[in-house]
Order: C-alpha cells, then sequence, then structure tokens
C-alpha cells in the first residue's frame, strides 16, 4: 500500500466568512483535518481541486458549507504545496489517486458515505473516484470539466492525445501536448518562472492586450516578460499561489497531464465490466455545474452528459474556467440547493 502524506492549506476551522491559512497534516492528524460547524454535522464534503490551484482553490467554499452544518475536507492533492510529489509518475494516475483519496477517508471518515467535489482534474479524479469507489459516496459534484470518456472504446484501441487533437475531437487539449512534455517542469521550476506561469494562467496580458496562455497552443513562453499583473485575484491571494506552488515548482501539477496512457489501461478492465452491463453509467446521484465562459471547454464537450448518469443535475454559471472562485456566491447557492433536495 503506497503512503501519501495529504497537507491542506485550509480545511481547519473554517468559520463562516473566514479561513484558517494554517497547514494541516491530513495524513496523520486526521483529528485536525476537520472544519468545526457549530451546528451539528450533517455528513462529510470532500473537495478535489484543479490544476493549476490546491486546496485554497475551496477558499469561498469551506466557509459556506461548513455553515450549512457539513465537515469539510479540501487537501491539497498529489503534486501540490506540501503534499508528498514522489518521482514516479504512476503515483499520479487516477486509479491510484483514487485508492489514495480511499485510504483517507478510512483514517478520516470511516463508514461514512460522503459529499465529493471536484474541480478540473480534481472533477476528473472524482469521476474515477465514483468509479472506482462509490461505496464511499452519497452523492458527487463537478466544476467546468465534463465527464469524457477516457477512452473511446476497447474495440477502438488507445489514441493518443495527439490524434484526438488533431482529428477534432478534443481541439482544445492542444495545450496538454506541451504541458505534457519534461521541458515545463525545467521551465517552470523557480519562483520567478512560477509566478510569470500564474500571470499568465490567471489572466495577465499585454499592453496590446494579448494573453500567453491558449487553449490552442498553450503558454507563450516568449511575451511572459511582457505581460501587466494579472487581475483574476487579490494580490495577496495571488502570492499566496507564487509562494506555496513554488515550494515544489510546477513538476507535480504538471504530472496529471502525464498519465492519460496509464488511465487509458486501468479502465480498460472497468470499461470491459460497465459495457457488459449495458454501457458507461454512474448511478450516484450527480451535479455538474458548467462555466459559461471556460474556452478549454466548449458545449460540445458537455452536450449530452445524461448517457453517462442516472440522476444528473445540470446548471450553469457565467464565469470563466475558475468559478468557484470567480463567482463564489452562485457557485455556494447551486451547491446549497443541490445538496439541499439530496
Ligand atoms: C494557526 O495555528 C496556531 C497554533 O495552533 C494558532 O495559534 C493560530 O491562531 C492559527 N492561525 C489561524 C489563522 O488559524
Ligand atoms: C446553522 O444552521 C441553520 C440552518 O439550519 C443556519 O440558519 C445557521 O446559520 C447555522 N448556524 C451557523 C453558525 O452556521
Ligand atoms: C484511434 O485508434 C484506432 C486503433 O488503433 C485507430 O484505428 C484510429 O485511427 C485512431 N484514431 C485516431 C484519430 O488516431
Ligand atoms: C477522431 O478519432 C476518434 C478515434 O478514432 C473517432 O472516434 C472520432 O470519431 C474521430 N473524429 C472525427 C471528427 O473524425
Ligand atoms: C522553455 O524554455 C525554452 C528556453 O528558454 C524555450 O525555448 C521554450 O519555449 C520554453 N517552453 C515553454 C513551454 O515554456
Ligand atoms: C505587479 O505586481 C508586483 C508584485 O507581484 C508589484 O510589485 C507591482 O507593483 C505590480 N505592478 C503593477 C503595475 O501593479
Amino acid at each position: 500500500m503506497r503512503i501519501l502524506k495529504f497537507f491542506s492549506f485550509i480545511a481547519v476551522a473554517a468559520t463562516t466568512g473566514l479561513c484558517s491559512q494554517n497547514i494541516t497534516d491530513l495524513g496523520t492528524i486526521p483529528g485536525t483535518t476537520e472544519s468545526h460547524p457549530t451546528n451539528s454535522s450533517l455528513g462529510t464534503i470532500l473537495l478535489l481541486h484543479g490544476f493549476p490551484d490546491f486546496s485554497y482553490a475551496w477558499r469561498y467554499q469551506v466557509p459556506y458549507l461548513t455553515s450549512l452544518g457539513y465537515r469539510v475536507i479540501a487537501p491539497d492533492l498529489i503534486g501540490y504545496a506540501n503534499t508528498d510529489a514522489p518521482w514516479e509518475i504512476s503515483n499520479w494516475a487516477l486509479k491510484a489517486q483514487s485508492g489514495d483519496i480511499a485510504s483517507l477517508l478510512d483514517q478520516v471518515a470511516p463508514g461514512e458515505k460522503i459529499i465529493l467535489g471536484g474541480h478540473d482534474w480534481g472533477a476528473g479524479l472524482a469521476y474515477m473516484f465514483a468509479a472506482w469507489h462509490p461505496e464511499y459516496l452519497k452523492a458527487f459534484f463537478t466544476l467546468s470539466v465534463p465527464y469524457t470518456r477516457p477512452w473511446l472504446g476497447p474495440a477502438l484501441g488507445w489514441n493518443d492525445t495527439l490524434d484526438l487533437v488533431e482529428n477534432g475531437t478534443y481541439p482544445t487539449l492542444a495545450y496538454q501536448l506541451q504541458w505534457r512534455d519534461p521541458a515545463m517542469d525545467r521551465n517552470y521550476s523557480t519562483e520567478a518562472d512560477v509566478r510569470q506561469f500564474y500571470n499568465a494562467a490567471f489572466g495577465g496580458v499585454t499592453a496590446d492586450g494579448v494573453g500567453a496562455l491558449s487553449p490552442f497552443t498553450g503558454i507563450d513562453h516568449d511575451i511572459l516578460p511582457f505581460l501587466g499583473n494579472q487581475t483574476s485575484i487579490p494580490p495577496d491571494d495571488f502570492e499566496i499561489y507564487v509562494k506555496k506552488i513554488s515550494q515544489k515548482g510546477l513538476r507535480g501539477g504538471l504530472n496529471w497531464y502525464r498519465t492519460r496512457r496509464m488511465n487509458w489501461e486501468d479502465e480498460l478492465e472497468l470499461a470491459v465490466e460497465w459495457e457488459s452491463k449495458g454501457g458507461f453509467r454512474f448511478s450516484t446521484p450527480y451535479l455538474f455545474v458548467v462555466a459559461e465562459q471556460d474556452t478549454f471547454m466548449p458545449p460540445k464537450y458537455y452536450a449530452d452528459l445524461g448517457q453517462y448518469f442516472d440522476q444528473l443535475t445540470q446548471e450553469s454559471v457565467d464565469a470563466g474556467h475558475w468559478s468557484m472562485w470567480e463567482k463564489p456566491d452562485e457557485v455556494n447557492a447551486i451547491l446549497g440547493k443541490w445538496i439541499g433536495e439530496l
């Protein structure tokens, strides 16, 4: 059994309105992982962040969900901030990570059926956790990134991301071809480089209004030095991202983009089993929250989610990729309503 030490930047002592900024070791001090609702706890909600985020992604949801009476746990996932980042990329495969999440839950919420939430790669992990370990879940939700069959079917064989970009299946995943390249790790390992990466990712533009991150090309390394400051988040929050992620550089986050083939191999087994039962369907109650302005996720990617979920609720917010911190009130209202109806 692999042992991964999880930490969290925000999970403890959340009270309505304010998050604690203490780092908590979620792996070995389970007693301190809880947000502490003053109301009696209705259950546990586990929140999985995406790239290039960390537990801080959920800074507006932890207090809100706590105020509803839930205990909330938001770990830094593998490769981020204080959580482990081993050298072997296979640790990042979504099946392996699903096992880590199950172990974490065995420690911090034994025997409980929890509510799981995920954004971006955290959504990808949430789907696979729901596929491999449905017995842990009461319900789950994801933001921004819809479910896609991670492979196109056992009969079709393996298709590399490059092929699926070039033949028009997933044109906006072209940036992943750059990000899976190990050259990215070297280019974004120092604090100054990490700062430039986050400035581009969070919307910094040149004097002419040109950004340095595109779904079709990835990062334009050459114009990074000419970007003005990002305006997506307050400067204090921006410094928190730069400081936390600089501890390890971008390698740990980018490794999430390097497991597609491993995931496909792991999931073949699941695929054959599911197809024998009539197809790809999740029976756990599920909410998808569309981010309408997310240029990485055009509507065709989520046009027909009903085919995969027995109990689908679909909502939508007028936000870009990071809806949970771009439009926290709207996202919280959607989550609160859905949770209230479970
Ligand atoms: C962080 O933890 C220390 C020691 O437990 C405590 O004194 C401090 O108030 C905490 N800070 C926050 C922001 O919760
Ligand atoms: C406790 O829950 C009630 C609703 O049941 C809510 O109105 C109240 O704000 C909650 N209290 C706190 C301290 O969160
Ligand atoms: C996907 O893989 C199958 C089987 O190897 C192959 O026949 C097909 O051409 C591939 N599709 C693309 C877009 O490369
Ligand atoms: C691209 O290739 C995949 C895998 O072979 C196939 O399922 C899909 O229909 C193709 N799409 C287009 C637009 O050709
Ligand atoms: C990495 O750095 C090299 C040398 O500065 C540069 O040519 C290349 O474009 C960079 N790549 C990325 C993805 O930033
Ligand atoms: C941009 O941010 C840096 C800190 O990261 C700050 O020192 C600088 O003054 C900012 N520039 C502008 C034009 O706001």
